[in-house]
């Protein structure tokens, strides 16, 4: 098991990384000063899997267990999944003292985050993270938050929770699809900031997750530790937390304009990664050789690094622009320098895009 704190003055807390855990979690949050009631959130297929477990571990520490179930595709990340969660709050009478416990992918902890960001003004939260993705990048750092119909995640709060819980073995039941999109998330990882990472992953990825736990545990915990630092030095995200989005800003448009239909969010990051790293390249910012080393472990995890679907640059372009995280209408790009190092920047040519772009179409 490993621990990872993430110092935030009075929101500090730990990552907790371990193999077979679940059900040590009612008597680990007995210790952090927590009210009695607690209420799960989680989608039924999520539950069918892990919430006996989860709710048998509460009740055993003497926390009274109250469940509130919903959907967890993307278009769930609805106020109406939100007002769900409200009122089953207040039917099981939950007060100032209590607090809601995510179990699930990425939407479930963004949308029961929400839920204890905002019901009476802010419920404790305990992330218990499902998928890769959700145990290295969305369960850790506060970000809570829904979809609005124009936009995805427009609505939502900073909000730390009190401990993020990851069980590895968690992940052994996810499709594969879901499995490498959550690779995509650790790859970036390596790049933005850990070349040990980028070796480890180079020897041991095509067997990912059918590694010892060891190993599994060694991969997740060196990702949550990168996503505390940087949480650490840039909560609400004013600069170095935009490293975070290396390859997001092509993948968030080549998400937005297949209508999330047909690129799962990791496949969409890899050809971002992609691009962004012909970009550096191009303008001579890193070299060939960090280009084909990332390419190699995006090959590795079956990820795509090609456009393959008739779009045109120019829309892609446009819609870089209308990114929340653009700044009157210029890009801010992450590009990298070498396998471990990446740099912030919105000096990129419209030419140098577009050229990248229609090359890896
Ligand atoms: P997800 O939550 O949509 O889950 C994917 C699928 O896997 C679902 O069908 C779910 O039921 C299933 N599932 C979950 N755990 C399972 C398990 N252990 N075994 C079998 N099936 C399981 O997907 P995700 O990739 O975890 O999260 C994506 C969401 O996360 C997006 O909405 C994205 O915006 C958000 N996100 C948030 C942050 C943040 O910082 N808050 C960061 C990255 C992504
Ligand atoms: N997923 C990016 C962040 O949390 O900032």
């Amino acid at each position: 098991m490993k621990r990872i704190p993430v110092s935030l003055g009075e929101r500090s807390y730990e990552i907790v990384v371990g193999n077979g855990i679940l059900s040590d979690l009612g008597k680990a949050i007995s210790k952090l000063g927590l009210g009695c009631k607690q209420m799960i959130v989680s989608s039924e297929r999520v539950w069918s899997l892990y919430g006996k477990v989860i709710q048998d571990s509460l009740v055993s520490s003497h926390f009274d267990v109250s469940v509130a179930l919903v959907d967890d595709d993307e278009e769930a990340k609805s106020l109406h999944s939100v007002t769900a969660i409200f009122d089953r709050l207040l039917e099981n009478e939950l007060d100032r003292s209590s607090g809601i416990l995510a179990l699930g992918g990425g939407v479930i902890g963004d949308v029961a985050g929400f839920a204890a960001a905002t019901f009476m003004r802010g419920l404790r939260l305990i992330q218990v993270p499902t998928t890769l993705l959700a145990q290295v990048d969305s369960s850790i750092g506060g970000k809570t938050g829904i979809n609005h119909p124009k936009a995805k995640n427009l609505i939502g709060a900073f909000y730390q929770p009190t401990i993020v819980w990851s069980d590895i073995s968690t992940i052994r039941t996810l499709p594969e699809r879901e499995l490498r999109s959550g690779l995509a998330e650790v790859i970036k990882y390596a790049i933005i900031a850990d070349p040990e990472l980028y070796q480890i992953l180079a020897s041991t990825l095509h067997t990912f997750p059918n590694l010892s736990s060891e190993s599994v545990i060694e991969i997740i915990s060196r990702c949550s530790s990168i996503k505390a630092r940087v949480v650490e030095e840039d909560e609400k995200e004013r600069g170095i937390r935009s490293i975070l989005n290396y390859g997001h800003t092509v993948g968030h448009a080549l998400e937005t304009l297949t209508g999330y239909a047909h690129y799962s969010h990791g496949e969409a990051v890899a050809i971002g990664m992609k691009a962004a790293a012909s970009i550096s390249c191009e303008l001579g910012f890193t070299s060939d050789e960090t280009l084909e080393l990332q390419e190699r472990l995006i090959d590795t995890a079956h990820l795509p690094s090609r456009i393959d679907q008739p779009i045109k640059p120019t829309d892609i372009l446009q819609q870089l622009k209308k990114d929340k995280k653009a700044l009157g209408g210029r890009i801010r790009w992450v590009l990298p320098r070498t396998i471990g190092k990446v740099f912030l920047t919105d000096l990129v040519p419209t030419d140098t895009v577009l050229r990248v772009l229609k090359d890896m179409a």
